[in-house]
């Protein structure tokens, strides 16, 4: 909505940041509602219901959720707090941005590090996880942390073939997935995966507002965690589980977060996953389909050079020098309103980032890549001008 505008503009702003993402109606009404006191049996229901419903969309029948009041780095740290003592150590795959920042807070919180190298718009190498747990000959690596899709760099890695490097290296580490991006736009099977811990946020797939960041955790990592002798409180499993959610929450729950959470998942059900996979697919098709046309003019491209590694909830599209990404993003909102990213990082001004995960359709896809286009226009952007054309094709042909 528009409602931070001095005059009415009619109609919607569209949201095409790759988190938050555009929250449906069904969510906004479910959280508007008055609070439950602590002891409403309700409360403890609705808590219930929320876990049993992250399980079935992570593909996860024993898994154990924890839920907390936060973001996904908050979430990232309630991994780091619950497996590794400090001075302990991590692999962190490179896949830009995002496994950067996870490194640097592990550090932060005195975890060591050791990183694969990240090469720009290629997913992460599973011969570079396998060679360093090969090379970890005393075994120090506890768990590898792995980001599914780096929201920065719009690529999305193999988890299994990632798997495979693990058991490949014959070592006992962890496989901890950070699926804040893909959740709900990807497929994804903690299970048959071998995922050991799923680390999630509210505010992309999921369709909610941010506020709210989980972990779910196998019998094995909850072992190793319940072993770890590292102080902590608040980021603690061992102290979350329980039935009453006063204790899950460690303090008062976000019940209008689980409100819109559980309306969520509900919407999610009723679409069936396959069909949002799909839908997911579609759109990103549609999307990268454009910015193969937009790029034959050479001032844009597509970031991700590998075409089954482009993701599925977010597209990167780095520019030539000389084109102002900030400007091209502000005509966008406030002519043409139409929100999208900028980069992150060190390709923060070298690129942009359109998303299309969540609660989104063909329509606000094409609405999407035409408020694009007018903007590249109005920029004196050179790009090939059948973008939309292609994209409606694309979409036409299902
Ligand atoms: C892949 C990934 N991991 C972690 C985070 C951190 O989440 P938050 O910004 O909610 O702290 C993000 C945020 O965009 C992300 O995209």
């Amino acid at each position: 909505m528009n409602s931070d505008s001095p005059g009415r503009i009619p109609g919607d702003r569209f949201l095409h940041s790759p988190g938050p993402t555009h929250i449906p109606a069904e969510v906004l009404n479910a959280m508007h509602r008055q609070p439950m006191d602590h002891g409403d049996p309700r409360l403890d229901q609705l808590a219930a219901t929320c876990e049993t419903g992250l399980r079935r969309l992570l593909q996860t029948e024993r898994a154990d959720l924890f839920m907390y009041i936060s973001n996904g780095h908050g979430a990232w740290e309630a991994t780091t707090e619950n497996l590794l003592t400090p001075g302990q150590t991590a692999l962190i795959p490179g896949t830009g941005h995002f496994s950067e920042q996870w490194a640097i807070q592990a550090e932060a919180t005195g975890r060591r590090v050791i990183r694969t190298p990240h090469r720009e718009g290629y997913p992460i190498d599973p011969n570079d996880v396998e060679q360093a747990l090969r090379a970890d000959k005393k075994r120090e690596i506890v768990a590898v942390f792995t980001v599914h899709t780096d929201t920065a760099s719009g690529a999305t890695c193999d988890l299994k073939a990632i798997r495979a490097a693990i058991d490949a290296a014959g070592h006992p580490a962890l496989f901890v997935a950070d699926i804040v991006a893909s959740l709900a736009a990807a497929p994804f099977a903690m299970d048959a995966l071998g995922v050991n811990v799923a680390v999630g946020a509210s505010q992309k797939g999921l369709m909610c507002p941010p506020g709210f960041g989980f972990v779910a955790v196998d019998a094995r990592a909850g072992e190793l965690a319940a072993k770890n002798p590292a102080p902590r409180y608040y980021w603690d499993w061992g102290r979350r589980k329980a039935e009453y959610s006063y204790r899950k929450f460690c303090g008062t729950a976000p019940q209008n977060l689980l409100f819109g959470l559980e309306a969520a998942l509900a919407l999610l059900d009723r679409e069936g996953m396959a069909a949002v996979h799909a839908r997911h697919a579609s759109l990103a098709r549609a999307v990268q389909v454009a910015v193969e046309c937009w790029s034959r003019e050479g001032a844009v491209s597509l970031h991700c050079r590998v075409p089954e590694a482009r993701s599925v909830s977010v597209t990167t599209i780095d520019v030539r020098p000389g084109v102002d990404v900030e400007a091209l993003r502000s005509v966008a909102r406030e002519r043409f309103q139409v929100a999208f990213a900028g980069a992150l990082g060190p390709q923060f001004g070298r690129a942009f980032r359109i998303g299309h995960l969540g609660d989104v359709n063909a329509a606000m896809i094409l609405g999407c890549l035409a408020g694009v286009e007018a903007a590249m226009l109005v920029q004196d952007i050179p790009f090939g001008r059948d973008g939309v054309q292609k994209a409606v094709e694309c979409l036409a042909a299902g």
